[in-house]
């Protein structure tokens, strides 16, 4: 059998002018085909930056929701707008914000920062990071040591929240766990009313500036199997790499929707594009959660860590905990709120308009205690 080669060699000495034409025809068609390449790839990129496309429009459109930092002279929009709708702008948060958001460089980050995917390659990367104060410690220690049977090396971080030296005396003596009492300094006063829960995603804030593949655990939570790492890093691979599910990935479920436990004031800074979403979706649980240090995941953390330095955002007038449902925990208001967790769930509810895109399938290996 003749080889293409040799057939291709024997044609071009026969016949030097369909040589030529053939010759020209592989340039052209190459470059069709390169020019496809390039039109999809930039159909994806487009895709992937629409955040930072969209943030970009929104300052040569409204002008008014711009911040200009005194720092770094750099421009940030502070007003929210629904990913869904871009006529639908929240109202702005304070420019005073500006200087804490680099600081804990949620707005200023280096890029590029690493995919979600390009971070769950190294189970040891995972530092888990849970809070507690001095009437949670019985807990938090539980919590530490269901952690400490299945992962006795990792990383573990306590941030104490005014921690008395008692307790502190009591903690853990082992070499990967650390504890920081967070410092509330740099903060508004207010971010020391621990049951408005504006700790929580600061905290997020600051621990993920240092590490990249944050596993948040609160003190009320328990790893229940062994492994953990491992399945969520495969359920990640085979089944949440796509770009639309979140980085962000909650464990557990709460059992009512997001409109039971939402003050429609927080509506106001983030406009939500469907209320019947609101009310047939389920609100997840903001006390276990996976936070890779992502782009997507930042743009988050953008509007989650302003609403916990702004004064009504976190806190609407009237907000407290206790529910009274309804006749079913879906479609009717149980004047309660769930603070940081009722925020987290609007803007992933608002970005992704579907829980399962931010609700990891692994929660029967954690229990509440
Ligand atoms: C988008 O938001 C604007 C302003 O809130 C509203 O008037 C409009 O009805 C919304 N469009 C859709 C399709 O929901
Ligand atoms: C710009 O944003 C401000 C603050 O949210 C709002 O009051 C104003 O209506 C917006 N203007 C335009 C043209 O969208
Ligand atoms: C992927 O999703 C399917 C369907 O929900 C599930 O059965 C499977 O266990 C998941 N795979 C992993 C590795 O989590």
């Amino acid at each position: 059998m003749r080889s293409i080669g040799s057939a291709f060699r024997s044609f071009t000495a026969k016949n030097s002018k369909s040589a030529v034409f053939v010759f020209v025809f592989a340039v052209l068609f190459s470059g069709f085909l390169i020019s496809i390449h390039y039109t999809t790839s930039q159909f994806y990129q487009n895709g992937r930056r629409s955040f930072a496309r969209h943030r970009y429009t929104n300052n040569i459109i409204n002008q008014t929701c711009n911040c200009k930092s005194e720092k770094t002279g750099k421009v940030y929009d502070f007003c929210y707008t629904d990913p869904k709708n871009y006529s639908s702008v929240g109202k702005k948060f304070d420019c005073v914000h500006v200087d804490t958001l680099e600081r804990l460089e949620v707005l200023n980050y280096r890029e590029p920062l690493p995919t979600a995917s390009e971070l769950i390659k190294n189970e040891e990367e995972i530092v888990f990071v849970s809070t507690s104060s001095d009437d949670h410690y019985q807990h938090s220690s539980k919590s530490y040591e269901s952690i400490r049977k299945y992962y006795p090396n990792h990383k573990y971080i306590l941030y104490g929240l005014h921690m008395s030296p008692d307790y502190i005396e009591r903690l853990p003596k082992d070499t990967n766990f650390e504890f920081r009492q967070f410092n509330t300094a740099q903060y508004p006063e207010y971010v020391s009313q621990w049951l408005q829960y504006r700790f929580k995603p600061i905290i997020m804030a600051e621990v993920s500036k240092e590490f990249p593949n944050v596993w948040w655990i609160d003190a009320h939570v328990e790893m229940k199997q062994p492994n953990v790492i491992k399945r969520f890093f495969e359920e990640v691979a085979t089944n949440r790499s796509s770009d639309d599910f979140s980085s962000i990935t909650s464990f557990q479920n709460t059992g009512h929707s997001n409109f039971a436990v939402l003050f429609p004031e927080l509506l106001e800074y983030f406009p939500s594009n469907s209320l019947p979403l609101l009310k047939t979706s389920e609100q997840v649980a903001a006390g276990l959660i996976h936070i890779p240090r992502t782009e997507q995941t930042l743009q988050i953390f953008k509007w989650y860590v302003l609403c916990a330095l702004d004064e009504e955002c976190m806190n609407p007038p009237g907000a407290q905990i206790y529910c009274k449902f309804g006749p079913n925990r879906y479609d009717y208001f149980a004047n309660c709120f769930r603070f940081d967790q009722s925020v987290l769930n609007v803007l992933l509810l608002n970005q992704f308009q579907d829980p399962h895109k931010y609700l990891s399938e692994l929660g029967e290996m954690f229990g509440r205690m």
